[in-house]
């Protein structure tokens, strides 16, 4: 059982029939215990999203567009992962430019990433502008573009001021984004702070002549639009590993026999479970709400997402549809036989589990994309 469900499970025992956080709120807030309980359940949840504080945020910020449409292409609108293969590691950090100046050189405040995160790839991220319409038309049609990583003379033994990482030829009449790798310049940074001097991007003619910068453009510093900014692209992983029970994702939640009942159904299931007649295990909702517990600061998306629980009696006899392991089943035999004492029914479970994709700003106004492994409860079972 992952930390959250740990969590939920424990509230579920107090809570009962209609879990959130706001009854949380109402029921627990006006005692003193209660509020110890509460701060230390929040301060629980964030280590769950692997974070000690919430970030600090000032005012709003618009995250960039790429981070927006990576999130849609790896999560649904719940955020539960589409595909768990699309993306190669659990995390991706976007970086804005800290420089912002008028020159092509670029540098990238990288505090926020973990000694411990795993650089799987880097991207520099350039918004190439077309050329200005009131320069004489070049005889060029394409020129070299060419990154350099910016090397501190003091600490090597070395002539050289600069190396290349990445060099393209392109369209000078094209405009756009442009991506260059640069995952090596960016693990030397995360091995030693003080190396990163930052980025020097150079444009040649075809012959090699160093061209005009009013000729090929790229966006940066206060005359252009945040949207258009550099941006450092971080494809990381953070080293925790799923259980066995993450299986793909969506494609499968919809294919879950789903015992879960309609809200109609819900509502009798309910009332006969006031009367004293257990339900059998099934999943049930249980709606995460970012907003009550006070994160929708820093969470851009989702606003919530739905973790399900599991709720039921597995008593004998155990169908199909209570997915059983061999043990739970002879467990429900011994425990209707009464053949032993003390031998309970055994529990209804999670017994498949998704991952969620949050989209966030960090401590430094970054916008970070994670996966969470084990968040969702895909379907119960008799365990
Ligand atoms: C909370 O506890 C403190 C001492 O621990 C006590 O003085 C105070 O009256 C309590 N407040 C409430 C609302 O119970
Ligand atoms: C990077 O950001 C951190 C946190 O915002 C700050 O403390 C540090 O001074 C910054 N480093 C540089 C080189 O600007
Ligand atoms: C570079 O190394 C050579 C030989 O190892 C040494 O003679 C020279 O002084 C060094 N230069 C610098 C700038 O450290």
């Amino acid at each position: 059982m992952s930390d959250i469900n740990k969590i939920f499970a424990t509230l579920l025992c107090t809570v009962a029939a209609r879990p959130s956080f706001s009854y949380l709120e109402n029921h627990f807030a006006p005692e003193n215990e209660s509020v110890k309980v509460r701060s230390a359940a929040i301060k629980r949840l964030l280590e769950v999203f692997g974070m000690e504080d919430p970030p600090a945020i000032h005012g709003h910020k618009q995250p960039p567009q790429y981070m927006l449409d990576l999130y849609n292409t790896v999560a649904d609108v719940d955020g539960v992962t589409k595909d768990p293969y699309l993306l190669e590691g659990n995390t991706v950090r976007s970086f804005f430019d800290k420089m912002r100046s008028e020159q092509v050189e670029f540098r990238f405040n990288l505090s926020t990433v973990a000694r411990t995160e795993k650089i799987l790839t880097a991207e520099l991220h350039l918004f190439k502008l077309r050329p200005q319409a009131s320069l004489p038309i070049s005889r060029h049609h394409f020129c070299q573009v060419s990154v350099f990583q910016l090397l501190d003379m003091a600490k090597i033994n070395n002539t050289q001021q600069k190396k290349l990482l990445s060099s393209r030829l392109m369209p000078v009449h094209s405009a756009g984004w442009e991506v260059f790798t640069i995952t090596q310049a960016v693990r030397s940074w995360m091995a030693d702070d003080g190396s990163n001097l930052g980025l020097h991007v150079v444009v040649r003619t075809l012959g090699g002549s160093q061209m005009d910068m009013k000729h090929i453009r790229f966006a940066s510093g206060r005359s252009h639009h945040q949207s258009k900014q550099p941006m450092l692209v971080l494809f990381t992983d953070d080293g925790r590993h799923s259980t066995a029970l993450e299986r793909t994702a969506t494609s499968s939640l919809l294919q879950v026999p789903m015992s879960g009942p309609s809200s109609r159904s819900a509502r009798s299931l309910e009332s006969s479970e006031e009367e004293g007649v257990s339900m059998s295990c099934q999943r049930l909702p249980l709606y995460v709400d970012f907003e009550e517990i006070g994160w929708s600061g820093w969470i851009v998306s989702p606003r919530g997402y739905n973790a399900y629980h599991c709720k039921g009696s597995c008593s004998f006899p155990l169908g199909q549809n209570m997915r059983p392991t061999n043990h739970a089943t002879v467990q429900s035999i011994i425990n209707a036989l009464k053949l032993i004492k003390g031998i309970e029914m055994p529990c209804c479970v999670p017994d498949k589990l998704f991952s969620i994709n949050l989209l966030y700003f960090d401590d430094d106004e970054n916008v970070v994309l994670k996966q969470y492994n084990d968040m969702v409860a895909g379907s119960c079972g008799c365990h």
